[in-house]
């Protein structure tokens, strides 16, 4: 059954990273909720930090600091973790580098079931895995094949149908429709779709494209360089984004497809460049160097403030730069 999703003050720090002094803080203070069975997606651009987030809520890695609460159970805490590793599962990035080259299928999915004691034999973890399969629209006849060889969208629903075999209460999908062809994405984003309306899953999903964010998410949260910079439902965030970074996102989204709202980012030069490889400034807005609105207040580090209603915003000139204000 799907659980509630809550990360309060989470942080990860690598040390012997590249930043000069205390490693890269590549999660900083990131506090969250994922309500039961809504899908909050998680954008920014690539080297914010989303993956080392999920992968913290998926104890890939120890958090540095913060609690991750799923019911009402701190799972941050490695004992309790290993107790409900089953109910957070995690959709890698790549789903090539994440399962076994030389193991079948079958494997792959029955393995989950073997190390969790699912299932009262092999030939019941069999059946399990066939049907894990077929929810995810394969043949059982890929319970026979190797990973080489199949597409990425063929792996990415493997990858998927593994995630499902402990039935999960938290889903965490990092980036499934990058590296797939236009048709490929189509088909995910409808076996998405699916999932959230068949089991009752609470998810978190990475991606940097807008439109699917849009697609398939309640709620979206912008990470910059480690911080959540703007949460909110995502219809509001998309037709009104606060942030100078969202509306730079959500700018060039809508640019790439005319049939967007051609309005939704308000003024166009709102921010322009890259990801700073060197880490997060110690104060002040960490994209005050981007930033075409950044001033003298902007010194001072934003705290993410409620902006109306259930959206949040952590920049000092949210309310002045309003494009509907
Ligand atoms: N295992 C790791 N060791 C050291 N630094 C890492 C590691 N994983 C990620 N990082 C650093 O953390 C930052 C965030 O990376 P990542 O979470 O992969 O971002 P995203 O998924 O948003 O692209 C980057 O600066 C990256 O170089
Ligand atoms: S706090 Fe300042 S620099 Fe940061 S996004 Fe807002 S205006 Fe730009
Ligand atoms: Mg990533």
């Amino acid at each position: 059954m799907s659980q509630r999703l809550r990360i309060e003050g989470l942080s990860k720090t690598f040390h012997g990273g590249s930043a000069r002094s205390g490693g890269v803080r590549a999660v900083d203070d990131v506090s969250l909720t994922v309500d039961r069975g809504q899908t909050l997606a998680l954008v920014g651009e690539s080297g914010c930090g989303k993956s080392t987030l999920v992968r913290t809520i998926a104890g890939i890695y120890q958090a540095t600091a913060g609690r991750i609460l799923v019911g009402d159970v701190d799972i941050s805490d490695r004992r309790a973790l290993r107790r409900h590793r089953r109910a957070v599962q995690l959709v890698p990035q790549n789903p090539l580098s994440s399962l076994n080259r030389s193991r079948s299928i079958m494997h792959a999915l029955t393995q989950p079931l073997r190390v969790h004691r699912i299932g009262t034999g092999r030939h019941d973890r069999e059946r399990r895995a066939a049907t894990l399969l077929e929810q995810v629209g394969l043949s059982p006849d890929y319970l026979r094949r190797l990973p080489v060889g199949m597409s990425v969208g063929e792996l990415q629903r493997v990858v998927v149908a593994r995630a499902l075999a402990t039935e999960p209460s938290v889903l965490l999908l990092d980036e499934p429709t990058s590296s797939v062809d236009l048709t490929t994405k189509g088909r995910i984003i409808n076996l998405l779709l699916d999932m959230q309306r068949e089991f009752d899953l609470t998810s978190m999903l990475i991606t940097h494209e807008i439109d699917i964010a849009r697609h398939l998410s309640q709620r979206m949260a912008v990470m910059y360089l480690g911080r959540i910079v703007e949460e909110g439902p995502t219809e509001e965030i998309y037709n009104r984004p606060r942030h100078p970074y969202t509306r730079m996102l959500v700018g060039s989204a809508t640019a790439a497809d005319p049939l967007l709202a051609p309005a939704a980012a308000g003024p166009a030069a709102v921010a322009t460049g890259e990801v700073p490889t060197g880490g997060r400034p110690e104060a002040g807005c960490a994209f005050a160097p981007r930033c075409a609105y950044a001033a003298a207040v902007c010194t001072a580090t934003p705290a993410l403030r409620a902006v109306g209603g259930e959206h949040r915003a952590a920049c000092h000139r949210v309310d002045e730069l309003d494009p509907a204000a």
